[in-house]
């Protein structure tokens, strides 16, 4: 293991490389404990690089055996190498080919970065930071290469070779039982997008003609004896492809697609050029074994990584300060290709939801950062709700500023202009203001500025003159690093409501405009907008469908968030003014009072009438506040068991009210038609499950006589675990039936069996360490894995609040452990779980100083990875 912490890498400190390297060409023969690399690379000086300088390459970990300049094998004098890299001290010619032979132990390589095996399979993973794991290399990403690559190996060990690109050749190698595949991407692209896959997989395939005529093998691989739960991803996969072409203009330009799933991942998955590897969890789907929301995580997931061959690939980032470049961007496409394909208000409010539950938990703790960072010392720990959530969410508000038209003018500009370069934010921008004709020089300041601005709203309406002064101020609060705010550019959609829940014309008579789509832009700390030609008090309905990633508070009465709630025309506000209405509910069940806010009248109401056109978003609807949105809106000295007893009681009493309502609604979603995963049954099974849990808090009899039941009989995995989460949430002997009954069902599938994981994880009871340790000796649960480590670990430090916050401190101290245990096998995964501590400042004393004291034990072991280190440091910062 690296020791300590890494230097800071600076933004203001980005130069040029000294040499650049036109073509990559590697021989690789394949392994299991020694898998030789021979590279061979054309190095020429960079023109924007220093005259004279060194050659120096990063490794990770190398074994080199031999290097070689034009041929000539280099003596001990004339390069210096260790396992962090190799240096060509010089003179060194303009232009030369260097020879590097290095050795790598896929086998044990248990980090997952660089080349390793996963289910006895061959493959790679190189973002950010992997590629120099396989051989000396400026593993940048402003460095493009044109690669080629051999692959060999033993015919009965890797039957199929993949890498990137094209397949020129392949061929046996007669009487050694081995052969080889060879690979050409014409497509220069930076070393982070290499990839190879060698094993044994199942295909399915089939071919894909582009808007211009272009035919494409489409392929998904899967590891042997899962290729009929590989139907849905390729279908994701051609709908992405044509999605792309009308949306955005954008063909695919190879004359292959394939995409690799594996079972031991890191991350998601990875958008390397032409062969995009998969953690099987986002590939694999049949309705007996997949939920509705790991089909609309796999049709994201695919989208997302195709997306990346224009918005990455094609255009790559100039360094890693501009991820968001490539990562922001894109979660926005795969958010609109997902809104068309669905529902485009559902689809916003879960958006919505993922924002509020990460991205602002990261923005009010010591993890803030800026979109764009100014500094970083381990990268991996930069893929972050920030940099992909927020990001996108700028991209969306450049997109209200501008309009659609000029923002797919500039989306265009951006493709020709950029094409094969590597860009930066700047790039970007500008070619949204050559195309707009606007200066977008304050609207930058959302990739520099951290944190997460507040907006007030407050208005005085004023009978006599038919006039509605509405004032909007902004501030943020200060994060690490930026003490002081300045104002931002901010896009808030707005509407007023009448009484009766028409909507109001809007005419303004200040300077203060407001266009046809009812935009107005907040440039400054204040303004105040003149609403004029009302006959009547209206409701405003501001910042209509979230249209930017503020936190709005508002002076609304509980009246007011009725007539929104009714008769919002934006569906946005309409969720969430039911939102806030539950909210006011559970903060006033913490103070221990009872109020009537009509919110349950106007639920059931809803329930009679609208929630059966639109199940989806009525599920939405119902679905109470999340604890951490609750602590979100406390904000400090948090109890996360009080909060939980408190929504608990306004859950229970909304259950019981609505009981009658949530009976019929349960009843009449049930379907006896064959499951389809599409967006109308999608929505139904949703409702169903939200109407069951609700029911089930209000009468934990009836809710487990009917879970028993809906467990029993469905015929799909939502159904089937939508009632194993309300059954885990009643103690007794039906909950430990149904877990039995699951696990005996599923105890071949690590995939289902991460649910079963995750809900016995997620149990708000004293046991749950208890039955977590006991859950780590499972014979299916292994450290090794990082779907199994997430599934039990990562579920339990981030959805169970009152268990990992228990007051005696033994939750944080799990995980303390789980980190450290950890550390020395996957580094990466390891700082992700410790990043459960990001909003231990705001817990209430006593659990704050357990936190505290679990993190400072972490950060003074001694040994810890750089990814670790750095998360300890800057969360006790
Ligand atoms: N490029 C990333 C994968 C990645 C992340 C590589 C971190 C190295 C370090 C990929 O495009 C990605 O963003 N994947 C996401 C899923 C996506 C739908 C947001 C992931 O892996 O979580
Ligand atoms: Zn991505």
């Amino acid at each position: 293991m690296r020791t300590d912490t890494a230097p800071v890498v600076r933004l203001e400190d980005y130069r040029p490389t000294d040499f650049l390297i036109d073509t990559v060409v590697l021989d690789i023969a394949l392994d299991a404990t020694a898998t030789r690399v021979h590279a061979d690379l054309s190095l020429r000086r960079n023109p924007a690089g220093r005259e004279d300088a060194p050659l120096v390459l990063q490794g990770d970990e190398l074994v080199l055996l031999s290097v070689a300049r034009d041929g000539v094998p280099l003596t001990a004098d004339q390069y210096q190498a260790d396992p962090q890299g190799l240096i060509l001290p010089g003179p060194l010619p303009d232009q030369f080919r260097l020879t590097i032979e290095t050795v790598v132990n896929p086998t044990a390589n248990t980090k997952l970065m660089g080349l390793y095996r996963s289910g006895g399979n061959y493959c790679t993973q190189c973002e950010a930071e992997g590629f120099r794991r396989i051989t000396y290399f400026l593993d940048r990403p402003d460095v493009l290469s044109v690669y080629t690559t051999r692959l060999e190996a033993a015919r009965a060990d890797a039957p199929l070779l993949l890498a990137n690109g094209n397949l020129v050749e392949r061929g046996d190698i007669p009487g050694t039982g081995r052969h080889y595949a060879v690979w050409h991407d014409p497509h220069p692209k930076p070393a982070y997008l290499f990839a190879l896959v060698g094993g044994t997989l199942d295909t399915v395939a089939e071919e894909f003609v582009t808007a211009s005529g272009r035919k494409v093998e489409i392929a998904v691989h899967v590891e042997a004896g899962k290729r009929e739960r590989a139907a849905y991803a390729l279908d994701a996969l051609r709908r992405s492809m044509r999605w792309d072409e009308t949306t955005f203009g954008r063909e695919y330009d190879l004359d292959v697609f394939n995409v690799v799933a594996v079972s031991d991942f890191n991350m998601g998955a990875m958008e390397n050029k032409g062969l995009n590897i998969f953690n099987d969890k986002y590939v694999l789907a049949s309705s007996d074994t997949a939920t509705d929301a790991d089909y609309a995580g796999i049709e994201t997931v695919i989208a997302h990584e195709y997306f990346h061959n224009w918005t990455g690939n094609r255009i790559t980032c100039r360094d890693w300060f501009q991820l968001c470049l490539k990562e922001g961007l894109t979660v926005f496409r795969d958010q609109e290709f997902s809104a068309d394909e669905r529902s485009r208000p559902v689809k916003r409010i879960a958006d919505v939801r993922t924002l509020r539950t990460q991205q602002f938990a990261e923005d009010s703790g010591p993890l803030s950062h800026p979109v764009r960072p100014r500094t970083y010392r381990e990268i991996n720990n930069f893929y972050t709700a920030t940099v992909y959530e927020k990001g996108a969410e700028i991209v969306r508000m450049l997109r209200s500023l501008i309009g659609p038209a000029a923002f797919r003018r500039g989306m265009d500009l951006y493709f020709a202009r950029c094409d094969g370069t590597a860009a930066t934010i700047e790039d970007f921008l500008g070619c949204f203001a050559e195309a707009s004709g606007r200066d977008l020089g304050h609207f930058a300041q959302w990739y520099e500025q951290a944190g997460t601005p507040v907006v007030t709203a407050s208005g005085q309406y004023d009978a006599a003159a038919g006039t509605y002064r509405l004032t909007l101020s902004q501030a943020t609060p200060p994060t690490p690093g930026q003490p002081t705010k300045a104002p931002m550019v901010i896009p808030i959609v707005l509407g007023l409501v009448g009484a009766s829940g028409d909507a109001l014309p809007i005419a303004t008579t200040n300077e203060a405009t407001v266009d046809a789509d009812g935009l107005f832009v907040l440039d400054s700390a204040n303004a105040t907008i003149t609403f004029t030609g009302l006959t009547e008090r209206p409701v405003p309905s501001l910042l209509r469908g979230f249209s930017a990633p503020v936190r709005l508070e508002s002076e609304l009465n509980d009246d007011d968030l009725i007539v929104l709630f009714r008769h919002d025309s934006d569906p946005f506000n309409q969720w969430q003014a039911g939102q806030t209405l539950a909210t006011r509910l559970i903060l006033a069940a913490m103070r221990g009072e009872t109020v009537n806010t009509r919110f349950g009248e106007a639920l059931g109401h809803f329930l009679d009438s609208d929630a059966r056109n639109d199940p989806a978003f009525a599920a939405q609807v119902l679905a109470l506040p999340s604890e951490a949105d609750i602590a979100r809106d406390i904000g400090r000295d948090i109890n996360p068991t009080a909060i939980h007893n408190a929504r608990l009681a306004v859950k229970r009493a909304l259950g019981a009210e609505l009981a009658p309502h949530l009976n019929a609604l349960h009843g009449a979603l049930q379907s006896s038609e064959a499951y389809r995963p599409d967006a109308a049954n999608t929505g139904r099974r949703a409702l169903r499950n939200a109407a069951l849990d609700l029911l089930a808090a209000g009468d934990a009899t009836e809710g487990a006589a009917r879970a028993t039941a809906q467990f029993d009989e469905a015929d799909n995995m939502t159904e089937r675990l939508g009632a194993l989460a309300v059954l885990v949430l009643i103690p007794g002997a039906a909950r430990d039936h149904a877990l039995a009954t699951f696990a005996a069902r599923y105890g071949d599938n690590p995939l289902v069996l991460d649910k079963w994981f995750a809900l016995q994880a997620g149990i708000p009871e004293e046991g749950t360490l208890d039955r977590i340790t006991e859950l780590a000796r499972h014979p299916a649960f292994s450290m090794g894995n990082p779907n199994r480590i997430r599934a039990l670990f990562g579920s339990f430090a981030m959805t169970n609040a009152t268990q990992f916050n228990r007051e005696d401190g033994r939750g944080y101290d799990l995980i303390a452990d789980t980190v450290l245990a950890l550390d020395a096998r996957n580094p990466q995964v390891a700082a992700r779980l410790l990043t459960a501590f990001r909003t231990w400042r705001v817990l209430e004393p006593i659990r704050r100083g357990k936190a505290e004291a679990a993190l400072r034990r972490v950060a003074a072991t001694q040994g810890l990875s750089p990814d670790v280190s750095d998360i300890a440091g800057r969360s006790l910062e």
